[in-house]
């Protein structure tokens, strides 16, 4: 997705946001750009393709000056093209504008601005900004864009620059996240925290119609209206080391052996130093008659975090009783799905900033219900709009494909399921116990999966040269199943599909030929002996069924299976927390075998911020 970074100041301009794009290309993007202010007045460069592209354009001709503005850019509107690349300017190149999100109606707004005489060269809607701040324009910068953003509908974080006052950095948002660092002598904006953590730990985090002006020496803030506004500056304490690589070959890696860590941090100070309860009442604004109250519980958000969702939707089914509903958050707003003020809408998103999780968020809101968060990045929208927040202290995720986020997801879901359940008195404190006692184990037992990740490195490499290929699973491995494909697709690009283990034969089989993987989850002792007669099909019709499964049951499942995992025994709900991690893996090392990108899988972006 889109970055944004600018600075004032008397640094290396043209570096310092080349460094602050870099740090955010984990974001994904497909061009980037830059504008600085130079003797020769307003000058942009930019590049389809990567950052080392655009460094290659600037290598000859930099760019020198004490005022600029960078972007990475995710195409939306118009294909992947040097010209639809930001900085955009007007036809007078006197204003430059980087943005994050979209414009609505940039299409009245081109067709007004071209009858006053406008021309556009890109099919962005970012350009029709530029060109709507010229037009505004009346020799106040920070008027004109106050003026301009009245007339836009939709999500913006704008970084402006105008050569008629070039002492001057002008950054507003509305629905896409920006922050404003505080240096000495210097000033920054970004998209992203790590992009300005290098030069600055000092931060103001902007709300929605918040503006800031940047000058050399401070930064001064106001609404849209033009009114000063005061904000705490907020002092970011984590390191950006946490962000590197810590000689892994890559962040995916990275984040899958950080699981242990992960896990410990989501459940620190949640459950008690004796392991014997969760308690979640001191960080949860809801109250425990509020708890009471809750006839049924929605759970919104995409992709990975969608899936723990679904684990989530067994957890508190099984532990609080209360019936739960899953969507993905692009469909739930559009079902008109029936949200009353008993309804706890749990919304799931690493990065906070999903535009399709914050709408239905929001659409929840307006419904009268209770919004609890499960997020990895407190501070960002959905973590500020929420009314309860569960941060999973996962640790910045930069790999494209979630591992850790999704698990610590898991245990969230663990953690809340507990507390709703003690407060609800649907489970004995003695079983409750039981099931904190096999979620504090979690962190150790991972440990023993990663130990054996050459076994699983080489199940991948086998499986990497096929083009297809299916997981089956019942109940939560069913869950399981479908992150473990979705995984699989999004880096090695290889095809597969999930599939509750008892539907095969309503179609899917007609597609097991001769040698095709099936990945099976037969973890759920209660669903061992269904899930061995699914497999029992495939294996008829000549699949290669590779299976996951707990320690103890290996022999009995490998009478069925071609080859077999144990993962350590735990407890039939806890077992996605482990199960999912071969699954990672070997997702991890057929991307590896097939040489690609894995980090930053192609047509994808770690933070979708538009619907
Ligand atoms: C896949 C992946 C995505 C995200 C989805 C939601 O590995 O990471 O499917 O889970 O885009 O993102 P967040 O969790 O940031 O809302």
């Amino acid at each position: 997705m889109c970055g944004i970074v600018g600075y004032i100041g008397n640094g290396e301009t043209q570096q310092i946001l080349l460094e602050g794009l870099k740090k955010l290309e984990y974001r994904g993007y497909d061009s980037a750009g830059i504008a600085v202010f130079t003797e020769q007045g307003l000058e942009v460069t930019k590049s389809k393709g990567r950052i080392a592209n655009l460094e290659e354009k600037l290598e000859g001709t930099p760019l020198l000056g004490s005022v600029g503005i960078g972007h990475t850019r995710w195409a939306t509107h118009g294909k992947p093209s040097d010209v639809n690349s930001h900085p955009h300017t007007d036809n007078s190149h006197q204003f430059s504008v980087v943005h994050n999100g979209i414009i609505e109606n940039y299409l009245d707004l081109k067709e007004e601005l071209i009858a006053k005489g406008h021309v556009f060269v890109s099919e962005t809607d970012t350009e029709v900004v530029s060109h709507l701040i010229a037009e505004e324009y009346d020799g106040n910068l920070v008027e004109a864009v106050q003026r301009a953003v009245k007339h836009m509908r939709g999500a913006y974080a704008l970084g402006v620059l105008t050569s008629h006052e070039p002492d001057k950095l002008v950054a507003v948002r509305y629905a896409s996240p920006l922050v404003i660092g505080i240096g000495e002598g210097e000033n920054f904006i970004g998209s992203d925290i790590p992009a300005i953590l290098e030069y600055t730990r000092n931060v103001y985090i902007l709300d929605d119609g918040d503006m800031a002006v940047l000058t050399h020496d401070g930064v001064e803030l106001f609404n849209l209206e033009g009114k000063s506004i005061a904000k705490d500056i907020v002092h970011i304490d984590w390191d950006l080391v946490t962000a590197e690589k810590a000689g892994f070959d890559h962040f995916m890696l990275k984040e899958i052996y950080e699981q242990p860590k992960a896990y410990r941090e989501t459940m620190l100070g949640r459950v008690s130093e004796d392991g014997k309860s969760v308690d979640l009442s001191k960080e949860l604004e809801m109250n425990d008659e509020y708890i009471r109250s809750i006839s049924k519980v929605h759970i919104v958000a995409c992709g990975t975090a969608y899936h723990a969702g679904l684990v989530g939707k067994s957890v508190i089914e099984s532990l609080a009783r209360i019936p739960v509903e899953t969507d993905v958050a692009s469909e739930y707003r559009y079902r008109s799905p029936i949200i009353t003020p008993d309804t706890l809408v749990i919304v799931v998103s690493q990065s906070g900033e999903t535009a399709d999780t914050l709408a239905a968020m929001r659409e929840a809101q307006r419904n009268g219900a209770r919004v609890l968060a499960i997020t990895n990045v407190v501070g960002s929208s959905v973590a500020r709009e929420a009314n309860d927040v569960i941060a999973t202290w996962a640790g910045p995720e930069i790999a494209v494909a979630s591992t850790k986020a999704y698990s610590s997801q898991l245990i969230a879901f663990y953690l809340l399921g507990l507390h709703l359940a003690r407060v609800l008195g649907t489970k004995e404190e003695a079983e409750l116990t039981h099931i904190i006692e096999g979620l504090t184990a979690l962190p150790e037992q991972v440990e023993s999966i990663l130990e054996q990740a050459s076994v699983l490195k080489q199940v991948a490499e086998s499986m990497s040269h096929h083009t297809s290929l299916f997981f089956i699973g019942r109940g939560v491995d069913y869950a399981v199943a479908q992150e473990g494909s979705l995984k699989l697709k999004e880096i090695s690009y290889i095809h597969s599909e999930a599939y509750a283990a008892g539907e095969l034969k309503h179609g899917t089989l007609a597609l097991i030929e001769d040698d095709i993987p099936v990945i099976a989850l037969v973890t759920q002792e209660g669903l061992f002996e269904k899930t061995l007669s699914n497999i029992t099909e495939v294996k008829a019709r000549g699949a290669h069924v590779f299976a996951v499964t707990n320690q103890g049951f290996e022999a009995e499942v490998a009478k069925s299976v071609d080859e077999v995992f144990a993962i350590p025994k735990t407890l039939p709900v806890l077992t996605p927390a482990l199960a999912v991690v071969p699954l990672q893996l070997i997702s991890y090392y057929a991307s590896l075998a097939l040489g690609h990108d894995v980090d930053k899988p192609r047509n994808l972006a770690k933070s979708v911020t538009v619907e």
